[in-house]
C-alpha cells in the first residue's frame, strides 16, 4: 500500500514534470520565432505586427514597398501612385545646352516606332495613344534576376513604377504641370503618348524601405543607387536618362529609370558611356 502511493505520487511528479517541460519548450519556441520575425522586419515591431496580418489575411491594406514584388498589387499601385510623389522636390539643375524639344503639332502614330528593332518611346518619337502592351515579362524577368543578384550584396531593390497606361500618364503629368509649369514639368515627365513607361521596358527602381529616396537624385548617391549604375547592363537594362545628357535624352538626370534593352545593347551603352539614342543615331 504504501510503495503503491509512492508509486503513485512518483508517477504524478513525473507527469507534472513533463508537462513542465513541454511548456517550457512551447513557449521558448514562440519566443524564438517571435525574436526572428522581428529580426527578420528590422526591429520594427509595426511592421512584424503588419506582416503577421498581411499573412494570415487580416489586414488588406499594404503600404507599396511593405512587401516583396510578387505580392504587391502592381495594378492598384500603378493606377493609385504617381510615379515621382507629388511632393518630392526635384532639384531643378539649370539647363547647360538647348535640349531635344517636342515637334510643335505632332499628331500621335498609329503604329509605335521601331528603329534598329528597338522599340523607342521619346519626345521625337510618340507611342499611339491605344499602345498598352503592360509590363514586359523578359523586362520584369531580367530585372528579378538583378535584384537577386543585388541581395547578395546587401541591397534589397524594387520597382516601383513600370508599366503606365496612356491615361494615368496624363494624370500625372497634369498633376506636374500644375505645380511647376509646363516647361518644367517637360523636363522631368513625359506627355502623354511620350513616356517610356508606356512600353513596358521602363523601371523606375529604388530601396525596398528607402521610399523617402524613390525617384530622388539622391538614389544615385547612395550604395544601392551606385550597384544598379555599375551593374544594370548585365542584365539589360540601361540609366536611360544619365546625369549630363539632357540635351541628348530631353529629360534631367534620372538616378532611379532603367530601361530593359536587352543585353548587348545595354552593354554597348554601358561600355561607350552613351544614351539610347546615341547607340540608335536619332
Ligand atoms: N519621368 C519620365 C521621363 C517619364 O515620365 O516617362
Ligand atoms: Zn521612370
Amino acid at each position: 500500500m504504501k510503495r503503491s502511493k509512492n508509486y503513485k505520487f512518483q508517477s504524478q511528479k513525473k507527469k507534472s514534470g513533463k508537462a513542465l517541460t513541454i511548456s517550457l519548450i512551447i513557449s521558448g519556441t514562440i519566443m524564438t520565432s517571435l525574436v526572428v520575425w522581428v529580426w527578420f522586419n528590422n526591429w520594427d515591431i509595426e511592421k512584424s505586427y503588419t506582416r503577421i496580418g498581411t499573412v494570415i489575411g487580416l489586414i488588406d491594406e499594404v503600404e507599396p514597398g511593405e512587401l516583396s514584388e510578387p505580392e504587391i498589387d502592381k495594378e492598384s499601385i500603378e493606377e493609385d501612385k504617381p510615379e515621382e510623389p507629388i511632393e518630392e522636390v526635384i532639384e531643378k539643375k539649370p539647363k547647360k545646352e538647348e535640349s531635344v524639344k517636342y515637334i510643335e503639332g505632332q499628331k500621335l502614330p498609329s503604329e509605335p516606332t521601331y528603329i534598329k528593332g528597338v522599340l523607342i518611346a521619346s519626345k521625337k518619337y510618340p507611342l499611339p495613344s491605344t499602345y498598352a502592351p503592360g509590363e514586359s515579362k523578359e523586362a520584369r524577368e531580367a530585372f528579378e534576376e538583378l535584384a537577386a543578384e543585388a541581395l547578395l550584396d546587401g541591397f534589397k531593390l524594387t520597382a516601383f513604377s513600370t508599366y503606365r497606361s496612356f491615361d494615368y500618364q496624363t494624370g500625372l503629368y497634369q498633376r506636374y504641370v500644375d505645380k511647376d509649369g509646363e516647361a518644367e514639368a517637360d523636363r522631368y515627365s513625359a506627355r502623354p503618348g511620350y513616356s517610356e513607361h508606356q512600353t513596358g521596358l521602363a523601371f523606375d527602381i529604388g530601396e525596398l524601405d528607402i521610399t523617402e529616396d524613390w525617384a530622388s537624385e539622391r538614389f544615385g548617391e547612395t550604395e544601392a543607387g551606385k550597384w544598379i549604375a555599375a551593374n544594370a547592363h548585365r542584365f539589360g537594362f540601361i540609366m536611360r536618362y544619365p546625369d549630363e545628357k539632357e540635351h541628348i535624352t530631353g529629360y534631367m538626370y534620372e538616378s532611379w529609370h532603367f530601361r530593359y534593352v536587352g543585353v548587348e545593347i545595354a552593354e554597348s551603352i554601358y561600355k561607350n558611356n552613351s544614351t539610347l539614342e546615341e547607340y540608335l543615331e536619332i
